[in-house]
């Protein structure tokens, strides 16, 4: 079987647990509908790992506890999950340059006892547009939000070797403030603020367009944040951070025009294989993960289910 020609259900793919068992988790509150169970489960089950990932529902008083914890239960890490990504920098031994920079951790080794925080969700989000072959160097981009996905989009392309990254934002003042915190960093990137209304100015020198607002959310599907009225320039890549719809108003308002579009599956898969490569030292196998997630938020009743990374 070829990792690439995976259709079939993945919900048998459960780990058994014995006392030689390695684990790893998610902290969050809460975490009952996280993915990423699912996902990672089915992964060392594929690769015949004796791992296993379980949900950890952590208090925010009890944040300093349950990191500390890891180690002394033996833990090979976690990710980490609204509302703790920032939090828990606080509580960690070293931190890496791109969790320093996005000012959050999503992903914890535990590597000779000491804690090690990282952030695989820049590292994910641009693996999720080289899967469309999509390379930001020289890339003049757009970004839609300045809260805590647009720092770690903005930082991933920056990273990547983006030209322009203009930010815009409800609340404008949010917008200036992510720019220019981002250009203490990436000194030779130009970093724009603009507001909603400027959106018509997007044109054909615009090679990317990233959502990273809640706005098209389940159940709030039949919002956009995108003008209806305006046409998306149809020379875009256009990507949706959200994943749940799979495919948001926003991103049939850019199909529709003949854009090339990403969805925000493919930014929660390779997050997650990230993180699956820095615990386990393996390859993760993608499709089987990409399947376990579509299948688990299938599964999910609908109410409860989450709809986007970071
Ligand atoms: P996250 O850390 O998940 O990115 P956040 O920090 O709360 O979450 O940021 C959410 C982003 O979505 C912000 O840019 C927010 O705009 P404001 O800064 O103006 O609040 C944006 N956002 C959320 N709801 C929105 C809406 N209905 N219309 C426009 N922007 C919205």
């Amino acid at each position: 079987m070829t990792e690439k020609s995976i259709q079939s259900p993945t919900s048998h793919l459960q780990p058994s647990i014995t006392a030689c068992t390695t684990l790893v988790g998610v902290i969050g509150w809460p975490v009952e509908h996280s993915l990423s169970p699912a996902m990672h489960n089915a992964a060392f089950v594929a690769l015949g790992l004796d791992w296993a990932y379980v949900p950890l529902p952590v208090y925010p008083d009890h944040l300093g506890e349950a990191v500390r914890g890891l180690r002394a239960l033996g833990f090979a890490g976690a990710n980490v999950t609204v509302p703790h990504k920032q939090a828990v920098l606080a509580h960690l031994d070293d931190i890496s340059q791109a969790a320093q920079v996005i000012g959050a951790v999503n992903t914890i080794a535990v590597r000779d006892g000491l804690l090690y925080g990282d952030n695989t969700d820049a590292t994910g989000f641009l693996a999720s547009l080289h899967d469309v072959g999509f390379d930001p160097a020289g890339t003049y981009c757009a970004v839609l939000g300045a809260g805590g996905a647009a720092r770690a989009v903005a930082h991933a392309l920056a990273e990547a070797g983006a030209r322009q990254v203009r930010i815009y934002n409800r609340t404008l003042a949010r917008a200036r403030d992510l720019c220019r915190e981002m250009a203490k960093f990436h000194g030779d990137v130009r970093f724009e603020s603009g507001s909603p209304d400027d959106l018509a100015a997007i044109g054909d020198d615009t090679d990317l367009l990233v959502n990273t607002t809640s706005v098209g959310m389940w159940p709030d599907t039949e919002v956009s944040p995108w003008p209806r009225d305006l046409p998306i320039p149809g020379q875009l890549t256009v990507c949706d951070l959200v994943y749940n719809p799979p495919e948001t108003l926003f991103l049939s308002q850019a199909r529709v025009v003949g854009a090339e579009t990403v969805g925000g599956l493919g930014m929660l898969v390779h997050q997650g294989a990230v993180a699956f490569e820095l615990w386990t030292g393996r390859p993760a196998p993608l499709a089987i993960m990409r399947a376990a997630c579509l299948e688990a938020l299938q599964g999910q009743d609908a109410p409860y289910r989450p709809r986007r990374q970071v």
